[in-house]
Protein backbone atom coordinates (compact mmCIF):
# COMPACT_ATOMS: atom_id res chain seq x y z
CA UNK A 1 0.00 0.00 0.00
CA UNK A 2 2.68 2.62 1.09
CA UNK A 3 4.51 1.63 -2.19
CA UNK A 4 1.48 2.01 -4.64
CA UNK A 5 1.34 5.57 -2.62
CA UNK A 6 5.07 6.59 -3.03
CA UNK A 7 5.88 5.58 -6.68
CA UNK A 8 3.25 8.14 -7.91
CA UNK A 9 4.93 10.66 -5.30
CA UNK A 10 8.23 10.07 -6.47
CA UNK A 11 7.34 10.42 -10.59
CA UNK A 12 5.82 13.64 -9.76
CA UNK A 13 8.69 14.84 -7.77
CA UNK A 14 10.91 13.66 -10.50
CA UNK A 15 8.89 15.34 -12.97
CA UNK A 16 8.61 18.54 -10.98
CA UNK A 17 12.64 18.35 -10.85
CA UNK A 18 13.70 18.01 -14.39
CA UNK A 19 11.15 20.62 -15.80
CA UNK A 20 12.52 22.89 -13.00
CA UNK A 21 14.27 25.94 -14.90
CA UNK A 22 15.39 29.38 -13.99
CA UNK A 23 13.98 32.80 -14.03
CA UNK A 24 16.78 35.63 -13.87
CA UNK A 25 14.64 38.79 -12.89
CA UNK A 26 15.55 42.57 -13.39
CA UNK A 27 14.11 44.96 -10.99
CA UNK A 28 14.57 47.88 -8.80
CA UNK A 29 12.66 47.33 -5.52
CA UNK A 30 14.85 47.46 -2.80
CA UNK A 31 13.18 49.19 0.07
CA UNK A 32 11.02 47.72 2.86
CA UNK A 33 8.01 47.22 1.51
CA UNK A 34 9.03 46.72 -2.35
CA UNK A 35 11.38 43.98 -1.19
CA UNK A 36 8.35 42.16 0.65
CA UNK A 37 6.26 42.48 -1.93
CA UNK A 38 8.58 40.76 -4.40
CA UNK A 39 8.93 37.96 -2.03
CA UNK A 40 5.69 36.34 -2.59
CA UNK A 41 7.24 36.20 -6.17
CA UNK A 42 10.14 34.47 -5.35
CA UNK A 43 8.30 31.99 -2.53
CA UNK A 44 6.06 31.31 -4.97
CA UNK A 45 8.50 30.07 -7.55
CA UNK A 46 10.76 27.92 -5.36
CA UNK A 47 7.86 26.28 -4.22
CA UNK A 48 7.28 25.17 -8.25
CA UNK A 49 11.14 24.11 -7.90
CA UNK A 50 12.14 26.77 -10.14
CA UNK A 51 14.95 28.74 -9.44
CA UNK A 52 15.44 32.41 -8.94
CA UNK A 53 18.18 34.20 -10.36
CA UNK A 54 17.90 38.22 -8.59
CA UNK A 55 18.93 40.73 -11.13
CA UNK A 56 18.66 44.07 -8.35
CA UNK A 57 19.66 47.16 -10.01
CA UNK A 58 19.83 50.42 -7.50
CA UNK A 59 18.74 53.42 -7.92
CA UNK A 60 15.45 53.36 -9.03
CA UNK A 61 13.66 52.67 -12.66
CA UNK A 62 15.81 55.56 -14.26
CA UNK A 63 18.98 55.16 -16.87
CA UNK A 64 20.83 52.63 -14.41
CA UNK A 65 18.12 50.07 -15.04
CA UNK A 66 17.99 50.62 -18.75
CA UNK A 67 21.57 50.37 -19.74
CA UNK A 68 22.13 47.48 -17.59
CA UNK A 69 18.82 45.79 -19.57
CA UNK A 70 20.50 47.10 -22.69
CA UNK A 71 24.39 45.67 -22.35
CA UNK A 72 22.43 42.11 -21.51
CA UNK A 73 20.29 42.27 -24.46
CA UNK A 74 22.47 43.43 -26.71
CA UNK A 75 24.91 40.55 -26.14
CA UNK A 76 21.83 38.23 -26.63
CA UNK A 77 21.44 37.09 -23.44
CA UNK A 78 18.22 38.86 -21.85
CA UNK A 79 16.80 38.47 -18.63
CA UNK A 80 13.72 36.19 -18.28
CA UNK A 81 12.18 39.09 -17.33
CA UNK A 82 12.51 42.82 -16.48
CA UNK A 83 10.42 45.80 -14.66
CA UNK A 84 9.41 47.80 -17.26
CA UNK A 85 6.68 49.93 -17.72
CA UNK A 86 4.72 51.92 -19.72
CA UNK A 87 5.44 52.92 -23.25
CA UNK A 88 9.00 51.27 -23.00
CA UNK A 89 7.03 47.57 -23.35
CA UNK A 90 6.51 49.30 -27.28
CA UNK A 91 9.92 50.02 -27.62
CA UNK A 92 11.49 46.68 -26.43
CA UNK A 93 8.57 45.18 -28.28
CA UNK A 94 8.91 47.00 -31.08
CA UNK A 95 12.63 45.75 -31.52
CA UNK A 96 11.42 42.16 -31.15
CA UNK A 97 13.00 40.78 -28.20
CA UNK A 98 9.84 40.05 -26.54
CA UNK A 99 7.51 36.89 -26.05
CA UNK A 100 4.12 36.57 -26.85
CA UNK A 101 1.93 35.39 -23.94
CA UNK A 102 -1.23 35.44 -25.97
CA UNK A 103 -1.57 31.66 -24.72
CA UNK A 104 -1.53 32.37 -21.26
CA UNK A 105 -3.58 35.02 -21.07
CA UNK A 106 -6.20 33.13 -23.42
CA UNK A 107 -5.96 30.19 -20.35
CA UNK A 108 -6.15 33.06 -17.27
CA UNK A 109 -8.57 35.00 -19.36
CA UNK A 110 -6.87 38.04 -19.17
CA UNK A 111 -9.45 39.81 -21.82
CA UNK A 112 -11.78 39.64 -19.54
CA UNK A 113 -10.27 40.28 -16.08
CA UNK A 114 -8.40 43.44 -16.76
CA UNK A 115 -9.24 46.79 -17.09
CA UNK A 116 -8.65 47.98 -20.79
CA UNK A 117 -6.65 50.86 -19.51
CA UNK A 118 -4.37 48.26 -18.38
CA UNK A 119 -4.23 45.99 -20.92
CA UNK A 120 -3.72 48.39 -23.21
CA UNK A 121 0.31 48.75 -21.98
CA UNK A 122 0.45 45.19 -21.56
CA UNK A 123 -0.39 44.81 -25.48
CA UNK A 124 2.06 45.38 -28.63
CA UNK A 125 -0.06 45.31 -31.86
CA UNK A 126 -2.66 43.37 -30.12
CA UNK A 127 -0.14 40.79 -28.43
CA UNK A 128 0.30 40.65 -24.67
CA UNK A 129 3.95 40.97 -24.47
CA UNK A 130 4.11 42.00 -20.43
CA UNK A 131 2.48 41.16 -17.24
CA UNK A 132 1.30 43.61 -15.15
CA UNK A 133 1.35 43.28 -10.88
CA UNK A 134 -0.50 46.19 -9.72
CA UNK A 135 -1.70 49.76 -10.23
CA UNK A 136 -0.37 52.16 -8.08
CA UNK A 137 -2.32 56.02 -7.75
CA UNK A 138 0.58 58.99 -7.44
CA UNK A 139 -1.44 61.43 -6.06
CA UNK A 140 -1.33 60.86 -2.85
CA UNK A 141 -1.07 63.01 0.01
CA UNK A 142 0.38 60.70 2.86
CA UNK A 143 -0.30 63.02 6.41
CA UNK A 144 1.28 62.29 10.14
CA UNK A 145 -2.20 62.03 11.98
CA UNK A 146 -0.61 62.72 15.38
CA UNK A 147 0.50 65.93 13.89
CA UNK A 148 -2.72 67.18 12.06
CA UNK A 149 -4.24 66.32 15.39
CA UNK A 150 -2.20 67.33 17.73
CA UNK A 151 -2.76 71.11 15.60
CA UNK A 152 -6.05 70.78 15.14
CA UNK A 153 -5.74 70.07 11.28
CA UNK A 154 -8.26 68.87 9.35
CA UNK A 155 -7.11 67.24 5.95
CA UNK A 156 -6.56 69.88 3.78
CA UNK A 157 -9.03 69.68 0.69
CA UNK A 158 -7.62 72.76 -1.33
CA UNK A 159 -5.15 74.92 -1.82
CA UNK A 160 -6.05 77.46 0.65
CA UNK A 161 -6.21 74.88 3.33
CA UNK A 162 -3.40 73.19 2.57
CA UNK A 163 -1.49 76.70 3.38
CA UNK A 164 -3.44 77.25 6.27
CA UNK A 165 -2.31 73.78 7.18
CA UNK A 166 1.18 74.45 6.36
CA UNK A 167 1.73 77.30 8.85
CA UNK A 168 0.71 76.15 11.76
CA UNK A 169 2.67 73.34 11.01
CA UNK A 170 5.77 74.89 10.71
CA UNK A 171 5.35 77.06 13.58
CA UNK A 172 5.03 74.37 15.76
CA UNK A 173 8.42 73.97 14.34
CA UNK A 174 7.82 70.47 11.91
CA UNK A 175 8.79 69.84 8.43
CA UNK A 176 5.90 70.63 6.56
CA UNK A 177 6.42 68.58 3.23
CA UNK A 178 9.29 65.86 3.07
CA UNK A 179 10.46 65.17 -0.48
CA UNK A 180 14.10 63.82 -1.74
CA UNK A 181 15.76 65.45 -3.54
CA UNK A 182 15.96 63.55 -6.49
CA UNK A 183 14.33 64.20 -9.85
CA UNK A 184 11.74 61.74 -10.39
CA UNK A 185 10.55 62.63 -6.94
CA UNK A 186 10.50 66.51 -7.92
CA UNK A 187 8.31 65.64 -10.83
CA UNK A 188 6.07 63.20 -8.88
CA UNK A 189 4.95 66.17 -6.81
CA UNK A 190 5.22 68.58 -9.77
CA UNK A 191 2.54 66.53 -12.41
CA UNK A 192 0.33 66.18 -9.28
CA UNK A 193 0.56 69.66 -8.78
CA UNK A 194 -0.01 70.02 -12.77
CA UNK A 195 -3.48 67.98 -12.43
CA UNK A 196 -4.36 69.56 -9.68
CA UNK A 197 -4.46 73.40 -11.17
CA UNK A 198 -4.50 72.48 -14.82
CA UNK A 199 -7.34 69.73 -14.28
CA UNK A 200 -7.56 66.68 -16.87
CA UNK A 201 -7.29 68.18 -19.92
CA UNK A 202 -4.22 70.36 -19.54
CA UNK A 203 -2.86 67.38 -18.04
CA UNK A 204 -3.02 65.10 -21.10
CA UNK A 205 -2.68 68.46 -23.46
CA UNK A 206 0.58 68.63 -21.89
CA UNK A 207 2.31 65.39 -21.18
CA UNK A 208 0.62 62.87 -23.34
CA UNK A 209 -0.15 64.53 -26.61
CA UNK A 210 2.17 67.48 -26.11
CA UNK A 211 0.23 70.12 -27.31
CA UNK A 212 1.20 73.96 -26.46
CA UNK A 213 -0.58 76.59 -26.87
CA UNK A 214 -0.64 80.18 -25.28
CA UNK A 215 -3.75 78.96 -22.79
CA UNK A 216 -1.52 75.96 -21.90
CA UNK A 217 1.54 78.02 -21.77
CA UNK A 218 -0.32 80.46 -19.33
CA UNK A 219 -1.86 77.45 -17.04
CA UNK A 220 1.90 75.59 -16.97
CA UNK A 221 3.24 78.57 -15.69
CA UNK A 222 0.31 78.95 -12.60
CA UNK A 223 1.37 75.36 -11.97
CA UNK A 224 5.37 76.67 -11.47
CA UNK A 225 3.69 79.15 -9.35
CA UNK A 226 1.81 76.22 -7.14
CA UNK A 227 5.10 74.05 -7.32
CA UNK A 228 7.21 76.71 -6.39
CA UNK A 229 4.62 77.71 -3.02
CA UNK A 230 5.01 74.09 -2.12
CA UNK A 231 8.51 73.77 -2.37
CA UNK A 232 9.06 76.61 0.14
CA UNK A 233 7.49 73.77 2.63
CA UNK A 234 10.16 71.26 1.53
CA UNK A 235 13.83 71.33 2.66
CA UNK A 236 15.47 69.65 -0.17
CA UNK A 237 19.00 69.28 1.84
CA UNK A 238 17.29 66.84 4.29
CA UNK A 239 16.79 63.61 2.54
CA UNK A 240 17.78 61.95 -0.82
CA UNK A 241 15.73 58.73 -0.97
CA UNK A 242 12.22 58.70 -1.23
CA UNK A 243 12.10 56.44 1.78
CA UNK A 244 13.63 58.51 4.16
CA UNK A 245 11.07 61.56 3.06
CA UNK A 246 8.42 58.36 3.52
CA UNK A 247 10.12 57.40 7.00
CA UNK A 248 10.09 61.46 8.78
CA UNK A 249 6.51 61.13 8.39
CA UNK A 250 6.16 58.06 9.72
CA UNK A 251 8.19 58.91 12.46
CA UNK A 252 6.36 62.60 13.28
CA UNK A 253 9.41 64.53 11.84
CA UNK A 254 7.32 65.98 8.76
CA UNK A 255 3.73 65.88 8.37
CA UNK A 256 3.07 65.45 4.52
CA UNK A 257 4.48 63.82 1.40
CA UNK A 258 3.22 63.71 -1.95
CA UNK A 259 3.98 60.37 -3.32
CA UNK A 260 2.37 57.04 -5.01
CA UNK A 261 1.10 54.39 -2.88
CA UNK A 262 4.46 52.41 -2.85
CA UNK A 263 5.34 55.17 -0.11
CA UNK A 264 2.04 52.60 1.75
CA UNK A 265 3.96 49.52 1.68
CA UNK A 266 6.61 51.61 3.81
CA UNK A 267 3.89 52.19 6.69
CA UNK A 268 2.43 48.95 6.36
CA UNK A 269 5.94 47.55 7.11
CA UNK A 270 6.53 49.45 9.76
CA UNK A 271 3.50 48.22 11.12
CA UNK A 272 1.43 51.85 11.12
CA UNK A 273 -2.65 51.72 9.89
CA UNK A 274 -4.30 54.30 7.93
CA UNK A 275 -7.05 56.83 9.42
CA UNK A 276 -4.74 55.99 12.85
CA UNK A 277 -1.71 56.69 12.57
CA UNK A 278 -1.51 58.14 9.02
CA UNK A 279 -3.72 59.87 6.30
CA UNK A 280 -4.14 58.71 2.69
CA UNK A 281 -5.72 61.73 0.74
CA UNK A 282 -6.14 62.78 -2.63
CA UNK A 283 -3.55 65.81 -3.14
CA UNK A 284 -5.74 68.75 -2.88
CA UNK A 285 -7.79 69.56 -5.70
CA UNK A 286 -7.35 66.16 -7.22
CA UNK A 287 -10.64 63.67 -5.66
CA UNK A 288 -12.14 61.91 -8.02
CA UNK A 289 -8.63 61.87 -10.51
CA UNK A 290 -6.46 59.05 -10.49
CA UNK A 291 -2.88 59.45 -11.77
CA UNK A 292 -1.98 55.80 -12.56
CA UNK A 293 1.51 53.86 -12.76
CA UNK A 294 1.45 49.97 -13.49
CA UNK A 295 4.14 48.07 -12.66
CA UNK A 296 4.76 44.97 -14.98
CA UNK A 297 7.24 42.71 -16.31
CA UNK A 298 7.60 42.41 -19.72
CA UNK A 299 9.00 38.72 -20.88
CA UNK A 300 11.88 38.08 -22.85
CA UNK A 301 11.99 35.87 -25.83
CA UNK A 302 14.48 33.41 -24.05
CA UNK A 303 17.05 31.15 -26.10
CA UNK A 304 15.27 27.62 -27.08
CA UNK A 305 17.93 25.41 -26.05
CA UNK A 306 16.52 25.33 -22.51
CA UNK A 307 12.64 24.89 -22.34
CA UNK A 308 12.82 24.35 -18.93
CA UNK A 309 13.62 28.53 -18.61
CA UNK A 310 10.41 28.75 -21.28
CA UNK A 311 8.25 26.41 -18.67
CA UNK A 312 9.50 28.46 -15.58
CA UNK A 313 8.67 31.92 -17.60
CA UNK A 314 5.28 31.15 -17.97
CA UNK A 315 4.90 29.81 -14.40
CA UNK A 316 6.53 33.41 -13.62
CA UNK A 317 4.01 35.20 -15.59
CA UNK A 318 0.91 32.71 -14.63
CA UNK A 319 1.90 33.21 -10.86
CA UNK A 320 1.78 37.13 -11.11
CA UNK A 321 -1.67 36.70 -12.80
CA UNK A 322 -3.00 34.61 -10.03
CA UNK A 323 -4.98 35.47 -7.29
CA UNK A 324 -2.57 34.55 -4.05
CA UNK A 325 0.25 36.92 -5.77
CA UNK A 326 -2.24 39.67 -6.62
CA UNK A 327 -3.44 39.91 -3.08
CA UNK A 328 -0.19 39.15 -1.15
CA UNK A 329 2.09 41.63 -3.25
CA UNK A 330 -0.24 44.07 -3.67
CA UNK A 331 -1.21 44.26 0.03
CA UNK A 332 2.78 44.54 1.19
CA UNK A 333 3.57 47.69 -1.93
CA UNK A 334 0.55 49.24 -1.21
CA UNK A 335 -1.12 49.41 -4.34
CA UNK A 336 -4.09 47.61 -5.86
CA UNK A 337 -4.26 43.95 -7.82
CA UNK A 338 -4.86 44.61 -11.59
CA UNK A 339 -7.94 42.19 -11.63
CA UNK A 340 -10.96 43.82 -11.15
CA UNK A 341 -12.50 40.10 -10.41
CA UNK A 342 -11.03 40.32 -6.88
CA UNK A 343 -12.48 40.53 -3.76
CA UNK A 344 -10.72 43.46 -1.43
CA UNK A 345 -11.46 42.10 2.43
CA UNK A 346 -8.50 41.78 3.58
CA UNK A 347 -7.26 45.29 1.36
CA UNK A 348 -7.42 48.29 4.13
CA UNK A 349 -8.81 51.61 3.61
CA UNK A 350 -6.71 53.08 1.45
CA UNK A 351 -6.92 50.58 -0.65
CA UNK A 352 -10.51 50.24 -1.04
CA UNK A 353 -10.58 54.17 -1.45
CA UNK A 354 -7.87 53.42 -4.72
CA UNK A 355 -10.06 51.14 -5.92
CA UNK A 356 -12.97 53.20 -5.99
CA UNK A 357 -11.57 56.28 -7.48
CA UNK A 358 -9.97 53.98 -9.91
CA UNK A 359 -13.00 52.70 -11.45
CA UNK A 360 -15.01 55.85 -11.34
CA UNK A 361 -12.32 57.87 -12.68
CA UNK A 362 -12.40 55.54 -15.61
CA UNK A 363 -15.64 56.45 -15.93
CA UNK A 364 -15.14 60.00 -15.96
CA UNK A 365 -12.01 60.46 -18.12
CA UNK A 366 -10.22 61.40 -15.13
CA UNK A 367 -7.90 58.68 -14.96
CA UNK A 368 -4.45 59.86 -16.26
CA UNK A 369 -1.10 58.17 -17.28
CA UNK A 370 2.18 59.49 -14.61
CA UNK A 371 4.56 60.97 -16.98
CA UNK A 372 6.89 61.09 -13.93
CA UNK A 373 6.84 57.25 -13.86
CA UNK A 374 6.54 56.52 -17.81
CA UNK A 375 3.04 55.79 -18.27
CA UNK A 376 2.25 59.10 -20.19
CA UNK A 377 5.01 59.57 -22.96
CA UNK A 378 7.98 58.26 -24.40
CA UNK A 379 11.19 57.40 -22.07
CA UNK A 380 13.24 59.89 -24.18
CA UNK A 381 10.64 62.37 -23.53
CA UNK A 382 10.10 61.21 -20.14
CA UNK A 383 13.51 61.58 -19.46
CA UNK A 384 14.27 66.00 -20.28
CA UNK A 385 11.18 65.92 -18.41
CA UNK A 386 12.38 64.81 -15.43
CA UNK A 387 15.74 66.10 -16.01
CA UNK A 388 14.22 69.97 -16.67
CA UNK A 389 12.28 69.62 -13.02
CA UNK A 390 14.68 68.90 -11.23
CA UNK A 391 17.13 71.88 -12.60
CA UNK A 392 14.09 73.87 -12.09
CA UNK A 393 13.53 72.83 -8.59
CA UNK A 394 17.06 73.46 -7.55
CA UNK A 395 17.51 76.43 -9.30
CA UNK A 396 13.92 78.28 -9.54
CA UNK A 397 13.49 81.20 -12.34
CA UNK A 398 9.69 82.78 -12.98
CA UNK A 399 7.05 80.97 -13.35
CA UNK A 400 6.56 81.96 -16.51
CA UNK A 401 10.33 81.24 -17.52
CA UNK A 402 10.02 78.25 -15.54
CA UNK A 403 6.90 77.12 -18.17
CA UNK A 404 8.88 77.87 -21.54
CA UNK A 405 12.23 75.93 -20.42
CA UNK A 406 9.73 72.99 -19.60
CA UNK A 407 7.80 73.07 -22.83
CA UNK A 408 11.33 73.16 -24.83
CA UNK A 409 12.41 70.43 -22.72
CA UNK A 410 9.28 68.12 -23.87
CA UNK A 411 9.78 69.57 -27.51
CA UNK A 412 13.40 68.70 -27.16
CA UNK A 413 12.60 65.05 -26.49
CA UNK A 414 10.07 65.03 -29.07
CA UNK A 415 12.83 65.72 -32.08
CA UNK A 416 15.26 63.20 -30.78
CA UNK A 417 15.00 60.06 -32.23
CA UNK A 418 16.46 57.05 -30.24
C1 LIG B 1 7.88 53.63 -9.20
C2 LIG B 1 7.51 52.19 -9.29
C3 LIG B 1 7.04 51.76 -7.97
C4 LIG B 1 8.01 52.10 -6.86
C5 LIG B 1 8.62 53.49 -7.01
C6 LIG B 1 9.81 53.75 -6.10
O1 LIG B 1 8.24 54.15 -10.44
O2 LIG B 1 6.49 52.04 -10.22
O3 LIG B 1 6.79 50.37 -8.00
O4 LIG B 1 8.97 51.14 -6.78
O5 LIG B 1 8.96 53.79 -8.31
O6 LIG B 1 10.88 52.89 -6.36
Amino acid sequence: MRLILAVPLLITLLLAKSFAGQVEVLHYWTSGGEAAALEVLKEQMAESSHQWLDFEVAGGGGENANQQLQARVLKGDPPTAALIKGLDIQRWARLGFLANLNDLAAEQNWANILPTEVANVMKHKGNFVAVPVNVHRVNWLWANSRILNQLNITPPTNWQEFDAAAQKIASAGYQVIALGDQDWQHATLFETLALSVGGPEFYSDVFADHTFNAKNSKILAQVFDRYYQVLQYANLNAVTEWTDATESVISGEAAFQVMGDWAKGEFTNANKQPNNDYFCLPVPGTQEMFLFNIDSFAMFKLKKTKPEDQIAQTALARNIMGEPFQEAFNLNKGSIPVRTDMSLTRFDYCSKFSMNEFLSSSEKGTLLPSIAHGMATTGTIQGYFLERIGELTRNPVSPEKAAKELVKAIRYGQYIIR
